[in-house]
């Protein structure tokens, strides 16, 4: 810890954010700054980030903090690579396994897609998670290797580095054991502060609202990506949103190396049709914020184009994508216990249930077990007749499936009319 004289007093900070002022943008750097040195500590930066909650940030305080939570670590840059380079984040859900087959798919068009990614923690599932399930395939890139990569394949998907943002990465900690996850200007520079920070000149956002998502209200949903959208402009990444719907999981698996498996489904032409619809919405605004509108992505999934950049990027880091995915020891099927059609299926308790299967992790240091999770045979909309399977439970261990099965308690129904159909993707957000 510096001995220096300190140029502000985290106390006046607090007062200021509790008190309805608005925070100077030196103190707020030095805030940040002192809190990553461990200067400030974490009972002061705990109280920052509750007035922040309760009484939110101007523009232009949370274009600093992410400033500043920026310059706490590393940039990179993919200047050297002579093609634009375009990344995508998710909000999170259930059963969002899209990453997996959008890179491959937006590299198919000679973009560069660098997906800097995250291990799941709680009921949503994470990106490398769900790759750790094929055989051999290394999450773990030195930066030399992630800009080759993107040079020859020009797609990636690997493990964010520690060096970016740093500040994030203590703060995010924090306000998860302080009740403070929530407050919309800390999410929207948590997360913009590490996308920028990698470097990418442009960036598509799926933000997701609904049981199974971060924020439950569309409302909510919007307000966060109209932030982050504006966040990335004022830093020349060109920045869209996509709100779209998560109270339903995405797809038909959920877990780990179903999910795989169904990516590559959607990769060979096929697979359920809202990870398509999503894939390809997607894939377009990608494609369009790199100068190619009018690129035919459907095309590139039925042709094989994508995943021909699929099977390349995981042999490139050591992955077999030929290689049999892991198989659960275990299974449970749930049947229709009457004829009528599927009226509902939540997704939080669904990922919850694959969580408690083994899919997912309670703590950053549990092991996930790649084959458990859940296989959907039929989704809101689909007629059933008595005794057909509705899921499969997938686990190791058999003892898992009581608890998985008190999750989904009263989270599905079969009625007798088919529920209204609402849209996935429900608002378009640009700067
Ligand atoms: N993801 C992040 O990276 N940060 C948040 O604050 C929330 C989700």
């Amino acid at each position: 810890m510096s001995t220096a004289l300190e140029p502000f007093d985290a106390v006046d900070v607090i007062h200021a954010k509790r008190d309805g002022r608005a925070v100077a943008e030196n103190e707020l750097r030095w805030l940040v700054d002192a809190y990553t040195r461990g200067y400030v500590s974490d009972a002061q930066m705990a109280a920052f980030a509750m007035a922040v909650l309760l009484n939110g940030m101007s523009r232009d305080e949370i274009r600093v903090l992410t400033d500043a939570m920026i310059d706490s670590g590393e940039r990179l840059s993919f200047e050297g690579l002579g093609r634009p380079t375009v990344d995508k984040h998710s909000t999170g859900g259930v059963g969002d396994k899209i990453t997996l087959p959008l890179a491959p798919l937006v590299a198919s068009f000679g973009v560069a897609v660098p997906q800097l990614s995250g291990r799941g923690l709680g009921h949503t599932g994470g990106t490398l998670d769900k790759l750790e399930s094929i055989p051999g395939w290394r999450a773990a890139l030195s930066n030399d290797e992630m800009l080759a990569q993107l040079r020859e394949i020009g797609a990636v998907i690997c493990a964010a580095g520690s060096g970016l943002a740093p500040a994030d990465k203590k703060l995010y900690a924090l306000r998860d054991v302080t009740g403070t996850v929530e407050a919309i200007p800390l999410i929207a520079s948590s997360i913009m502060s590490k996308k920028i920070a990698e470097g990418t000149s442009a960036l598509v956002l799926d933000v997701k609202f609904g049981s199974g998502a971060f924020m439950r209200e569309q409302e909510r949903a919007r307000e966060l990506a109209r932030t982050m959208v504006a966040l990335g402009s004022d830093s020349g990444v060109a920045t869209t949103a996509l709100l779209t719907d998560m109270s339903t999981p995405l797809g038909l698996a959920i877990g780990n190396a179903n999910e795989v498996r169904e990516s590559v489904e959607v990769l060979s032409g096929g697979g359920p049709a809202d990870v398509v619809e999503l894939t390809v919405a997607l894939a377009r605004e990608m494609l369009a914020l790199a100068g190619q509108p009018d690129a035919d992505v459907a095309a590139a999934l039925s042709d094989g184009r994508a995943m021909d950049v699929w099977r390349a990027m995981i042999r490139a880091q050591d992955g077999d994508p030929g290689a049999a995915l892991p198989a659960p020891r275990e299974t449970h099927t749930v049947t229709a216990d009457r004829d009528g059609v599927v009226t509902r299926m939540e997704a939080l308790p669904f990922g919850v249930a694959a969580w408690r299967l083994g899919a997912g992790r309670a703590r950053a240091e549990d092991r996930i077990v790649h084959a458990a999770g859940i296989d959907l045979h039929v989704k809101p909309g689909d007629a059933v007749t008595a005794g057909q399977p509705v899921f499969t439970l997938l686990a190791d261990d058999p003892t898992r499936f009581d608890r998985a099965l008190g999750a989904l308690e009263g989270a599905w129904d079969i009625g007798d009319a088919a529920p209204a159909r609402t849209p996935l993707v429900l608002e378009r957000i640009t700067a």
